[in-house]
């Protein structure tokens, strides 16, 4: 089989380098991919955007499976816009559906789709410029923190969490009025506060039946002691300890059973990676968002969990046979952490040389934001290395990661030296 990997970041470095080793896998190409994925396969110089670009790729290698690595196309439709080129509608796409994206495209959406399916979530109430001032009221019922979403994507920026209702109130009206995060903002969904620790649930989905790859736990602040800003993810562990069995039970039974039965029920066709994203509120799950993709860094410790064949589970989505693959999981502790560069989430510069790469042992380094410059690889985002090891439990794998991280360098480079600090 000839697979196409589309993104350029850690997950999408992680998810090439379970494909090739597959023993369905004859060719693999990451589109654009970065200095990593081209040590796992083939990159190509395509954007994810570009649709035309990629059909013509597709056509021109006869690629027989697509796997969308980043939210963004999905939710522009790409896999719709395979299955209307009749040249290339007959390959499978791993990833929803425009309508289905959604679940990640539109919070109001997901929203009425767990208050539907009675799935528990935080409650919540819409607002547009239509009835901004019942938004304020709404805001007065509830207890701080306030919590205010974008409806639509904003590139992982468009939550906001805010102490004082004055503050809340004001950004409710920049969100709407003021276009703070563009047409994105137009919409704003707010909700109660849930107070708990988090988890990350991944589930493959074929349409009517699901495989649940391990969870994780990811730490998304840039400081020690999960201060300081929101970032996309400065590390991730998996498994994860309070996700014990009553727990997880819990989670199959309250939240994955009735997503996909609800799925089925409103006929939202859905193939691909769901990631629920969870508060554990006092032993009781509640969704705080959908994803309709893996996550960033979690992808970097679930893949190397995986022991089964992963062309093998695609395949099981795109003939919408999942439920006769096997799962198979490993046991062992997996922990990643990022190194990222100076000044991320904000300004940063990008094109710093790293160094280190080749006296790494025992760990692998999955590359986020690295470009090869003939055999130099240098910086070219703000996350750029993932340092993943195992270990027979969280303290050996750590230690590992970050003995390795020693090794690497770049300037400005950072990391956290806290993960799993609170577990
Ligand atoms: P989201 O983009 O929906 O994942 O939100 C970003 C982050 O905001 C989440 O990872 C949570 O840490 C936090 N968050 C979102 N919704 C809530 C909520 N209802 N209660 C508490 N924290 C939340
Ligand atoms: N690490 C969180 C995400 O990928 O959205």
């Amino acid at each position: 089989m000839d697979v196409l990997v589309l993104g350029s970041g850690g997950r999408e470095h992680a998810l090439a380098w379970k494909i090739a080793q597959s023993s369905q896998l004859d060719k693999l190409f990451i589109a654009p991919g970065n200095a990593g994925t081209k040590e796992v396969g083939t990159n190509v110089n395509i954007k994810v955007d570009d649709f035309e670009g990629i059909k013509d790729f597709v056509i021109k290698e006869g690629i027989d499976m697509v796997i969308v690595g980043p939210e963004d196309p999905l939710v522009n439709g790409i896999h719709d816009f395979f299955l209307a080129n009749k040249e290339i509608a007959h390959v499978p796409v791993i990833g929803p559906k425009k309508f289905a994206a959604q679940l990640e495209g539109s919070k109001d959406f997901s929203k009425q789709f767990m208050k539907r399916h009675k799935i528990p979530t935080a409650k919540y109430g819409t607002f547009t410029a239509e009835n901004i001032d019942e938004g304020y009221q709404f805001l007065e019922k509830l207890k701080p923190p306030f919590v205010l979403k974008a409806d639509g994507l904003a590139a992982g920026k468009g939550v906001l969490i805010l102490d004082k209702l004055a503050d809340a109130k004001k950004e409710l009206y920049s969100m709407i009025h003021e276009n703070k995060f563009g047409s994105a903002g137009a919409s704003v969904v707010i909700e109660e506060f849930l107070k708990g620790i988090e988890l990350s649930v991944f589930i493959l989905c074929d349409g009517k039946s699901y495989k649940i790859l391990p969870e994780a736990k990811d730490y998304k602040r840039i400081g020690e002691g999960d201060t300081g800003l929101n970032t996309g993810g400065m590390g991730a562990i998996s498994p994860v300890p309070f996700a014990n069995t009553t727990f997880m039970d819990k989670v199959e039974n309250q939240i994955i059973i009735p997503v996909v039965k609800g799925l089925v029920a409103d006929n939202i066709d859905y193939q691909g990676f769901l990631f629920i994203g969870l508060m554990n509120v006092k032993g009781d799950p509640y969704v705080i968002e959908f994803n309709c993709r893996m996550g960033d860094p979690e992808t970097e410790v679930v893949m190397p969990r995986l022991r089964s064949d992963i062309l093998d589970l695609f395949d099981g989505i795109a003939t919408r046979t999942l439920s006769e693959r096997d799962i198979d999981i490993d046991e062992r502790t997996a922990t990643t952490v990022m190194m990222v560069s100076g000044g991320y989430p904000g300004d940063y510069q990008k094109g710093k040389k790293i160094t280190g790469l080749n006296q790494v042992k025992e760990s692998m380094v999955f590359h986020a934001g690295t470009i090869a410059d003939g055999p130099v690889v240098t910086t070219n985002g703000g996350r750029v290395l993932a340092v993943t090891s195992y270990g027979k439990n969280l303290d050996a794998a750590l230690t590992r990661s970050y003995e390795n991280l020693e090794k690497l360098d770049f300037e400005g480079a950072y990391y956290r030296k806290d993960i799993g600090f609170d577990l």
